[in-house]
């Protein structure tokens, strides 16, 4: 395997998912920095058009590929095709409520997707890899912000699955003393890119808080549905870390570039440490945006939980990397993605 480029010299990454909302991100923070970026994605839960607007936003060209991230044959394709340097790997079903439905679906795209890539990267010695995991790996026990040592404590299957493919990828680590593998666990990434030329458009109706808001808001909806107004929490509402797409986008960069210092798994948090409430951000938005959102409070979902905040301070010592952008940011680019693509990416 070839030695990392330095930082700042170009890579090659395989983006899995990269049509979808913070692979998107993510692709076009790479391509700013000079990196060459080619995605695998089945859309499933995205638009081609996303791609269109990705080389829109970036002016710049990257491969792309629609297939499935368990079919072997055709992600061995495109790694033969390429000289990958790096994965960044955020293909994945991500909805709580259908995780708790359908949770066999979940366990084969999420696990089995991510034993796939593996198997197909260890076949091309492509050794590095930026997985994306998720604060929900923690469960629902802290009235504090959470480092990554607390013990995890998954409480539905998307959950789950995902604490599942951090212990397979330690176990390939384990297996393989040049594997290196960084597990960024997200907190809540919400907001768009700042030309308003990228966002957060999944298919079908929208099931997270931001592009639920925008609806609202836009009047593609009557009212904001707010999911629990009992939760152990001030106002009732659930309380999450929103980080910024942009900032989330930029800590895979960072992270590559310390990809090569260890070898093995190394798990971080990505947040602000801040925490919101639904009502405080249906606020911000209204604040940022001067648009009302009106909202009901109706019971709360099956697999959700109360309160996560992230302690995201290993990041910033070790990588320098801290989210810069605060609540109104992220309000105000998720709006003008919503008054720019009011019918969602066309295609
Ligand atoms: N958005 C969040 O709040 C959040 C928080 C924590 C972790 N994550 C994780 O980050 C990653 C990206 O999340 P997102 O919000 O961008 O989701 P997303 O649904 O917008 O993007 C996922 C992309 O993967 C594609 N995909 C799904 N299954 C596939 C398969 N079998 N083969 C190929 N492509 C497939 C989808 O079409 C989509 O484009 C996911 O792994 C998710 O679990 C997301």
């Amino acid at each position: 395997m070839a030695p990392l480029p330095s930082p700042g010299s170009a890579m090659t990454v395989l983006v899995t998912g990269g049509a979808g909302f913070i692979g998107s991100h993510t692709c076009a923070d790479l391509l700013d920095h000079g990196h060459d970026v080619v995605i695998v994605d089945d859309h499933s839960n995205s638009s081609p058009g996303a791609l269109r607007a990705l080389r829109e936003v970036t002016r710049r060209e990257l491969a792309a590929y629609r297939a499935d991230l368990r079919d072997d044959r055709a992600l061995g394709e495109v790694f033969a095709r390429h000289p990958i340097d790096a994965v960044i790997h955020f293909a994945a079903k991500k909805v709580v409520p259908e995780s708790v439905r359908i949770p066999l679906e979940y366990y084969s795209v999420n696990v089995g997707g991510t034993v796939s890539l593996l198997r197909v990267m260890r076949e091309h010695a492509v050794r590095r890899l930026v997985f994306s995991s998720s604060c929900s790996v923690y469960g629902d026990q802290f009235g504090h912000p959470i480092t990554e040592d607390e013990p995890p404590g998954p409480v539905n299957p998307y959950a789950r699955s995902k604490l599942v493919c951090e212990q397979v990828l330690a176990d390939a680590c384990a297996s393989d003393g040049g594997l290196s593998v960084i597990a960024l666990r997200y907190f809540n990434p919400v907001g768009a890119h700042p030309s308003g030329g990228l966002g957060e458009e999944p298919r079908g109706a929208p099931r997270a808080l931001m592009p639920c808001i925008t609806q609202v808001a836009a009047g593609l909806a009557a009212e904001l549905l707010v999911f629990g107004g009992d939760s152990p929490t001030p106002d009732g509402t659930a309380i999450r870390d929103y980080v910024h797409v942009m900032d989330v986008a930029g800590a895979h960069r960072v992270a590559l570039a310390h990809i090569d210092e260890q070898p093995g798994l190394r798990v971080r948090n990505i947040g602000t440490g801040a925490g919101t409430s639904v009502l405080q951000m249906v606020a911000a938005f209204r604040d940022a945006c001067g648009v009302h959102v009106p909202y009901v409070i109706t019971p709360r979902r099956s697999g959700d939980v109360a309160s996560l905040v992230a302690d995201a301070s290993r990041a910033g010592r070790e990588w320098g990397w801290r989210a810069s952008r605060g609540l109104a940011e992220m309000c105000r680019d998720a709006w003008r993605f919503r008054l720019l693509h009011p019918k969602g990416y066309k295609g």
